[in-house]
């Protein structure tokens, strides 16, 4: 299994339009590496390719990609979308998609309830990209050869749909994991998780390679950097440090491991920061965009 991160940072980007937080102003100023919003791009053999949620961002993220270039008048190299929730920086890019080539496009009922209840995406014509209704535990072929399937993960509704009460623990089909797997290797997609469960521990003990939820480094991020008012857990994000974050909970895992879908504010950007060495030194990997991973 090839992939190829399209996107490694979380909704807003690095750096998000609106933000002069140390790690932005950096990015602003080629310091460090911007990135771009969340997307995993798989492939088994490099010549098609499906794509793990579609990022207001994919425009550009193809571009840069020269095998996801059309090979001829009007084509692509896409052969399919997977959605693992609603939000905007996972369903906006579909609307960069919707130039009449045909893909499938993958998805839970109710996160494929989110689209039909907005009207913007009937912009992608039902008769060229078929949306698939996936069942969740119950595997589909991605791409020819390889095998995905989808697992709740604790989450949340979308942020656009939420109302005056939330709860942030919720284990249905608005928020899903991706198990991918060819004759060889397992791999895992978890872009967002609020909480690693027993369960999810108990899947997650045949993988090979996983790509994880890494939003936040410290719960309280947003609030003491100024940025927010929510905490990690209020967005549905579990944090990579402490007693009870991803580290530490993923700990005993044989896998590789890579954080995805990170914050701007995550110190973890950094790379000669502490924070960098500290994950590093746990066996992790930080995504980059571009980044390519061979499992
Ligand atoms: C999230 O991952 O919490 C969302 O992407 C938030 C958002 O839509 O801005
Ligand atoms: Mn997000
Ligand atoms: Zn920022």
């Amino acid at each position: 299994m090839r992939f190829l991160v399209l996107g490694a940072a979380a909704g807003g980007g690095l750096p998000q339009w609106n933000c002069g937080c140390p790690n932005c102003r950096d990015a602003r100023s080629g310091k460090i590496a911007s990135a771009t919003q969340s997307s995993l791009a798989v492939s088994l053999d490099g010549q098609v390719w499906a794509v793990l949620n579609a990022s207001p961002d994919i425009r550009a993220q193809m571009m840069g990609c020269p095998s996801m270039h059309p090979r001829e008048l009007r084509d692509t190299p896409l052969v399919s979308v997977l959605l693992t929730n609603g939000d905007i920086d996972h369903i906006a890019g579909l609307l960069s998609l919707r130039e009449q080539t045909p893909f499938t496009l993958f998805a839970t009922s109710e996160i494929l309830g989110v689209l039909a209840g907005n009207p913007v995406f009937n912009a992608l014509n039902a008769e060229k990209v078929s949306r698939e209704q996936v069942e969740i535990d119950r595997p589909f072929e991605i791409l020819p050869g390889l095998e995905a399937l989808v697992f709740p993960v604790p989450g949340k509704v979308p942020l656009f749909m939420e109302g005056d009460l939330v709860r942030t623990d919720l284990v249905g089909e608005q928020t899903v994991g991706v198990r991918l797997s060819d004759a060889r290797r397992v791999a895992y997609y978890i872009p967002g998780c609020a909480n690693v469960t027993a369960d999810l521990l108990d899947m997650l003990g045949d993988a090979d390679q996983i790509f994880f939820d890494g939003t936040l480094w410290s719960d309280d991020e947003m609030i003491r950097s100024g940025t927010g008012t929510k905490s990690g857990l209020r967005m549905g994000h579990i944090s990579i440090s402490g007693p009870d974050g991803s580290i530490a909970r993923l700990a005993g895992l044989k896998a590789k491991k890579t954080f995805i879908h990170i914050n701007n504010t995550n110190p973890v950007w950094q790379p000669d920061g502490p924070e960098r060495a500290f994950v590093r030194a746990q066996g992790w990997s930080v995504a980059a965009d571009g980044m390519e991973i061979e499992t």
